[in-house]
């Protein structure tokens, strides 16, 4: 049994989709044996407390530097003996060295097709480029800014009738699917992570 545990800052409809999957043996051979918020007021911890799942609070106000941040981070998950590391909405950037130690096993989701529209604003961003297509993306992290090996992908194309909400909806369903297909490759040992290619304009 694979230990997770899931980073978030806010909403946590990602976490919860997750720890639903489990539940739902949707994704098999894993538990979420953590769940670490840097918020204190996100609404993420009230949709895990359903689930009984143990959560921490980091927050980095506490802390002198990012390195003893992550360090108070670190020792949680090695308390936790934790495997993989899964970010769900965690709106802060990890140090190389923090990415260092968890070569490999740091997975992100990201609300479009990778490399166009990273940040944290990627619905937004590709709306108002007009773009005629957009997506997400689930990747290992590396020390860049979303620019890790690509797990899996999947278009979402903007069509006339949409809203900037009615887009978001429809990113946001791609994203409960392909998360849980995504972890449950990589915890098959089954995901062919691919370099991200160059930007389309
Ligand atoms: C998700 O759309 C996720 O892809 C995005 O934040 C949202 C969190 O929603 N992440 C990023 O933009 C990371 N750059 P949730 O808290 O309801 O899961």
């Amino acid at each position: 049994m694979k230990r997770l545990a899931i980073f978030v800052s806010g909403n946590g409809t990602n976490m919860e989709n997750i720890l639903r999957s489990i539940q739902d043996g949707k994704i098999r051979g894993a538990e979420v044996s953590l769940v670490v918020s840097d918020n204190s007021q996100a609404y993420a911890l009230k949709r895990a407390e359903k689930y009984n799942a143990e959560c921490v609070v980091v927050d980095r106000k506490r802390f002198d530097s990012k390195e003893s941040f992550e360090a108070e981070i670190k020792r949680h998950l090695e308390r936790k003996k934790i495997d993989y590391i899964l970010l769900a909405g965690f709106m802060r950037i990890l140090s190389s060295s923090f990415v260092k130690t968890y070569q490999r096993r740091i997975i992100n989701i990201h609300p479009a097709l990778l490399p166009n529209f990273p940040g944290a604003h990627a619905i937004k961003d590709a709306w108002e480029a007009k773009a005629k297509t957009t997506g997400v993306t689930v990747h290992f992290v590396d020390k860049g800014v979303d620019t890790g090996p690509i797990i899996l992908q999947r278009e979402v194309p903007i069509e006339a009738n949409d809203t900037l909400e009615s887009l978001e909806r429809k990113v946001h369903e791609v994203e409960y699917k392909i998360y849980p297909e995504a972890i449950n490759l990589v915890l098959e040992g089954k995901a062919k992570p691919k370099k991200q290619g160059t930007k389309k304009s």
